[in-house]
């Protein structure tokens, strides 16, 4: 029995499904555990859109770590990392840690190149940036992702902890939603 989803009749295609999703939170679990198992990581998600790959990503890892979170994002140039606004500070001292930043996708590339570089400046030993999503074409700074999951086209997409207007993090896969959607701005 199909039960009447109002969440999911929103979406018009599915750009990467669970099991995609599962496989590349596997792959990317895997590099991470080779790379860093060894060192005590300090996993930084940046809230909000980071929160369930962050959630999948830690219970992949059996080795000693710790989580925290960050709610940033950047507005200005991306070669100012004063540009960065901080809505709600992380709680670990970072310096002298092995640092991971996990976010859900890599747009412009300008919010996780500040924060990278914010990182560096508080005396990280290292800094790690991770992606489920990336989309390449919409890259206005010389970034790029340490670890990426699943290279996206330049659409606008949702889903898995990536929201529009707010919405749409529920859903377990990631999509793209009716054209009319975004075009009437609902909410
Ligand atoms: P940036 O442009 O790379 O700095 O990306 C900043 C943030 O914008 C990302 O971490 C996401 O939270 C959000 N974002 C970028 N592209 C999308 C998208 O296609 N859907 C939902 N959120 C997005
Ligand atoms: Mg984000």
């Amino acid at each position: 029995m199909s039960i009447a989803s109002p969440v999911r009749n929103d979406v018009e295609t599915v750009l990467v499904t669970e099991r995609e999703i599962e496989a590349a939170v596997d792959a990317l679990a895997a590099q991470l555990t080779e790379d860093v198992g060894d060192r005590n990581p300090l996993l930084v998600g940046v809230l909000i859109g980071a929160f369930v790959f962050m959630s999948d990503l830690l219970r992949r890892f059996d080795f000693p770590l710790e989580a925290d979170f960050i709610n940033a994002s950047s507005y200005g140039d991306c070669t100012d990392p004063g540009a960065l606004e901080i809505v709600c500070e992380m709680m670990c001292d970072v310096a002298g840690r092995h640092v991971v930043i996990v976010d859900d996708i890599a747009d412009t590339g300008q919010t996780l190149k500040a924060l990278m570089q914010m990182l560096q400046e508080r005396g990280a030993a290292s800094v790690r940036t991770c992606c489920l999503l990336d989309k390449p074409e919409r890259r206005t700074c010389n970034f790029q992702p340490d670890y990426v999951g699943v290279t996206i086209p330049d659409q606008f997409v949702v889903g898995y902890g990536l929201d529009y207007a707010g919405k749409y993090r529920n859903l377990p896969f990631v999509g793209v939603l009716r054209p009319e959607l975004y075009e009437s701005g609902t909410q």
